[in-house]
């Protein structure tokens, strides 16, 4: 059973008089992780040994695969949702005629591989378009079939929350043998997902947002079946035995174990990693059942209010409960974010929604500065 989290504010930097309901655009990071020792560490280089070259990612890989139920040997760090995903495109086959499924305005970073996959193999990017009752499971679904390559996919649709069940989907995928590439950005860290159920062959997140790291630093899942793929980029310490470092010049054909093999070029970050995981630690320790149970409750009110002023969401069981997306009659008003932020208010807009996504640092407070500048600005 979920149990709720108390505001937990004094964690953070945010100024009492500021509604930071803006955690889809850029969460701010935990006082504990501005703080650590690890920012400061190359002023003085001499304290950096070879071996902290490899534990501080081993942690940060354990943690985040903690964090999905995977083992540490499946996750790759890598610097962004996009090099996760292009790393996912360059290792999955495509063929002339077949079908690569996004979804209708998906993130960039999800779609423009998957165009350049389309470019170079002869496949199609199918766009499923937006369903009218915001049903994406069930329009995802329907348009499955043989001839389909990949689904690149999110959890929730960045714009408005929309939710999609990924276990169904990758269940039907395996059925025509088609790949499943999750985009885990916008739900990671506060919905909870198991890669044992839903089974990606690549999941990539960001960490900027929802895992309320630094940002430049991010994640890949990948499916022990991809593990012999081929990196986007060679750097030394990918390859096998670079604890090693005065061996590097006997050049290596083969890898570090499993998923190691992807990390980006100086993946040990000596300010990041510590950052990072400083962040999934927190995550951790509060559960992501408490965090997803927490922002489901606080996003049901809000809707709940948001209504009562003639203003739409997608309905409860159709939307990430951390992840609301207003929608009003007539298009977003003209200038309504800068009137928010006129008043403190910082939410964002993306294609009809206006993205309200508070966490953890958000109190009652925020809720009716959110309220009467919203009220004001109608
Ligand atoms: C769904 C989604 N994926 C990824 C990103 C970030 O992508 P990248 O890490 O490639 O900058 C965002 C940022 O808004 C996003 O909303």
């Amino acid at each position: 059973m979920a149990s709720p989290i108390p505001c937990q504010r004094e964690l953070f930097d945010i100024p009492a008089d500021l509604a930071w309901l803006n955690c889809a655009y850029m969460s701010p990071m935990l006082r504990a992780a501005l703080d650590h020792p690890g920012v400061r560490r190359k002023a003085h280089p001499w304290q950096v040994r070879p071996l902290d070259f490899f534990t501080e990612s081993e942690e940060v890989r354990g943690l985040f695969a903690e964090l999905v139920h995977a083992g540490a040997n499946d996750v790759a760090i890598v610097p962004s949702a996009s090099y996760g995903i292009e790393t996912a495109a360059r290792n999955l086959p495509a063929e002339p005629g077949q079908r690569i499924l996004v979804l209708e305005e998906q993130f960039p970073s999800n779609v423009y591989p998957w165009r350049a996959l389309a470019a170079r193999s002869g496949a199609h990017i199918d766009t499923v378009p937006r369903p009218a009752d915001d049903d994406w499971t069930g329009a995802v679904l329907a348009t499955i079939g043989p001839d389909v390559a990949v689904a690149a996919l999110p959890q929730n649709h960045w714009t408005d929350g929309g939710l999609l069940d990924l276990e169904r989907i990758g269940a039907a995928l395996r059925e025509v043998g088609a790949a499943l590439v999750v985009d885990a950005t916008q739900s990671l860290g506060a919905l909870p997902l198991d890669v044992r159920r839903v089974r990606p062959d690549f999941l990539a997140a960001a960490a900027y947002k929802w895992l309320l790291g630094p940002y430049s630093t991010g994640f890949l899942y990948v499916d022990p079946k991809h593990h012999d793929g081929e990196p986007l980029e060679h750097n030394w310490i990918n390859r096998a035995a670079s604890e090693d470092f005065s061996a590097l010049v006997n050049y290596r054909d083969d890898y570090q174990p499993g998923a190691r093999r992807f990390d980006m070029g100086e993946r040990a970050n000596f300010a990041l990693m510590p950052q990072t995981a400083v962040a999934l630690r927190q995550l951790l320790d509060w559960g992501v059942e408490n965090i997803h149970a927490t922002l489901t409750a606080r996003n049901e009110a809000i809707a709940a209010r948001a209504r009562a002023l003639g203003v739409a969401t997608v309905s409860a069981e159709r939307r990430a409960g951390h992840y609301l997306g207003l929608r009003f009659e007539g298009g977003i008003p003209a200038g309504l974010g800068d009137r928010l932020a006129a008043r403190n208010v910082h939410v964002s807009f993306r294609g009809a929604a206006m993205r309200v996504t508070p966490h953890l640092y958000n109190n009652d407070t925020d809720i009716e500065r959110f309220f009467d500048a919203l009220q004001a600005s109608l």
